[in-house]
């Protein structure tokens, strides 16, 4: 046990306590000087203040002195952010006496709605988030779980969460310590091990490749897999799957989670010994849309027919852009691609139950454009961008008329809605 959690969960200075290092000393003196900002931040004053600046303009109420001596403006503004965040990505703290973190923190955090989704698939008795952060996976994916533990490496950060956590009546165990010392250290299995390793480098640049996140999860996913029969990570939408799928070899299931057809997720599930295939889940929340299931072999066995355009063009919704199931698409719901690099399909007769965006469409030459008519522009597999096709033709974006820019197998071609 830490001497944070010592002192989180007793409040008392025992004898251990009176021969502290001078680290853990001042570790202590931090602990008890960050509560009582906190204490300070959720003063009725201060928090009328807050509520009523919720729509104020941040730049100009940072240039404003404090109110209150005992509270920084920074500090204030870091409360309205953080309820100005709460209320699109995570409402379930929109509570009195809930503390939020810096920005930075809340833009690492998963949103409440893809956090809800992934607890849905979990169950078990003991759960580990090993980066906890500002703890909303931990919140949700911990939901179906007795015994729950969260570490995290940012001791201000783990404070807050703590500190919410009692406000929202949810037990765990908060330890704070680098998941690397944690993992040597411990004697414990768990049934779900839960990572969401952070994406930025030291200069808080956005990272990408596996051995780059913190942390590196290819170094330590053999000791993972010796305390844990799934393990779940989390990962950018930009990660390669050809290239995850080749460095943690043991993953048997991936959910691709969209929000608005947006991709917000790519969720690896790995298990301790290698199993056939890997189930690949292409999830659609709030886009009315079905989810879409496959296995990678499924993919390698299906073939794509291909064909010129036809009365109806269809876009598959960017989770399974992002899959990769382009053969599978066409074989399953009787579409034809239009060209090994165009993921777009084709049909005489509609399809209602495709998983992506429909148009009925007709294929026009480009003489037919007018200058200053307006237009949804989509290119896809064309050498222009929607904005350099807008200046070539002098066009103007929106309205409900759409033109694709794309390529058939015999070539460049235009397509526009009827
Ligand atoms: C992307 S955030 C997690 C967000 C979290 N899933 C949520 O929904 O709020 C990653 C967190 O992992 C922590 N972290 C990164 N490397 C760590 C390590 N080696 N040991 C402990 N914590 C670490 C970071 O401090 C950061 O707070």
């Amino acid at each position: 046990m830490t001497l944070l959690q010592i002192n989180c969960k007793n409040k008392t200075i025992s004898i251990r306590d009176a021969m502290l290092s001078g680290i853990e000393v001042f570790i202590l003196l931090f602990t008890i000087w960050n509560k009582s900002v906190g204490n300070k931040l959720l003063n009725k004053e201060v928090q009328d203040y807050i509520n009523a600046n919720l729509k104020a303009d941040l730049h100009s109420l940072l240039l404003k002195k404090s109110p209150f001596p005992e509270v920084s403006m920074q500090e204030i503004v870091q409360q309205i952010k953080g309820k100005q965040v709460a209320e699109k990505k995570f409402p379930f703290l929109l509570k009195d006496g809930v503390i939020f973190p810096p920005q930075l923190n809340m833009e690492q955090s998963s949103s409440e709605k893809t956090a809800l989704y992934k607890s849905q698939i979990l169950k078990g008795k003991k759960f580990i988030d090993l980066t906890s952060g500002f703890g909303i996976d931990a919140y949700y994916l911990s939901q179906n779980f007795e015994d729950i533990t969260l570490i995290e490496q940012n001791i201000e950060l783990l404070e807050i969460v703590e500190h919410n956590w009692n406000v929202l009546e949810k037990k765990a165990r908060f330890i704070n310590q680098k998941l690397e010392d944690f993992l040597n250290e411990n004697q414990e299995n768990f049934d779900s091990i839960y990572l969401d390793p952070a994406r930025r480098d030291q200069n808080k640049n956005k990272v990408f490749l596996l051995e780059d996140l913190s942390p590196n999860i290819l170094e330590i996913q053999e000791k993972l897999m010796s305390i844990s029969s799934q393990v779940i990570i989390k990962l950018s939408p930009l990660i390669d799957l050809k290239y995850l799928v080749s460095v943690v070899p043991n993953i048997f299931r991936l959910d691709i989670i969209a929000l608005k057809n947006d991709v917000k997720e790519v969720v690896a599930f790995v298990s301790g010994e290698k199993k056939k295939g890997i189930f690949c889940n292409c999830v659609n929340l709030e886009s009315g849309e079905s989810d879409f299931s496959f296995t990678f072999g499924d993919e390698e066995n299906a073939q794509s027919e291909y064909s010129e355009p036809e009365k109806f063009i269809y876009i598959p919704n960017n989770s399974i852009l992002k899959a990769g199931t382009f053969n599978l698409v066409s074989e399953k719901f009787g579409v034809k691609k239009l060209h090994p690099n165009t993921h777009l399909y084709t049909s005489s007769e509609k399809i209602t139950e495709f998983p992506g965006r429909i148009f009925e469409m007709e294929v026009i030459d480009s003489k037919k454009i007018k200058k200053k008519e307006q237009y949804n522009i989509i290119s896809k597999n064309y050498p222009l961008k929607p904005e350099e096709i807008k200046k070539k033709y002098g066009l103007k974006d929106g309205g409900n008329a759409y033109l694709i820019f794309t390529q058939s197998k015999k070539g460049k071609i235009i397509l526009k809605s009827v």
